[in-house]
């Protein structure tokens, strides 16, 4: 299960993302916003955050206007690595080394290909499980 989020930044491409999850057979759980009336996306970014930490769901997709806000708000959640991408290298590396749980992006940065593509990379790419990534994820959590 995917948990989606968005402000009304990220709503219209958060419809795209819905679509295409459906059209690949994916199951999501959308957590808001439902409409493209303005609102502020801490909410939402602590929501699909919580859902994700707490094992409700397995990745999550956060979307507003630059990415920017939304996943430095779902970072505060304990557990959550929220990574900004807006290329598919990214979204595989965060994938791969950081065992990125969210997936945040900026509607207003990139297009719905390619936003698409990105879900694609960041959804099909397991984590690599190298020892020198594990002890590097467990140690973002220490102060
Ligand atoms: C909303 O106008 C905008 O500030 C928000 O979507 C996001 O870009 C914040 O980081």
């Amino acid at each position: 299960m995917i948990a989606l989020g968005s402000d009304h930044g990220g709503y219209a491409l958060k419809q795209e993302v819905m679509k295409h999850l459906e059209e690949r057979g994916i199951e999501y759980k959308d957590y808001g916003c439902y409409s493209e009336e303005s609102c502020d996306y801490p909410e939402f970014a602590h929501a699909v955050g919580k859902a994700v930490a707490n094992k409700e769901c397995e990745l999550g997709i956060l979307i507003c206007g630059t990415g920017i806000g939304i996943s430095i708000a779902a970072n505060k959640i304990k557990g959550v690595r929220a990574a900004l991408c807006h290329d598919c290298f990214s979204a595989e590396a965060t994938r791969e080394h950081n065992d990125a749980n969210i997936l945040a992006m900026g509607a207003r940065v990139i297009g719905v290909g390619h936003a698409l593509k990105i879900v694609d990379t960041f959804l099909d790419t397991p984590f690599s499980k190298d020892e020198r990534h594990i002890r590097r994820i467990a140690a973002i959590e220490e102060d």
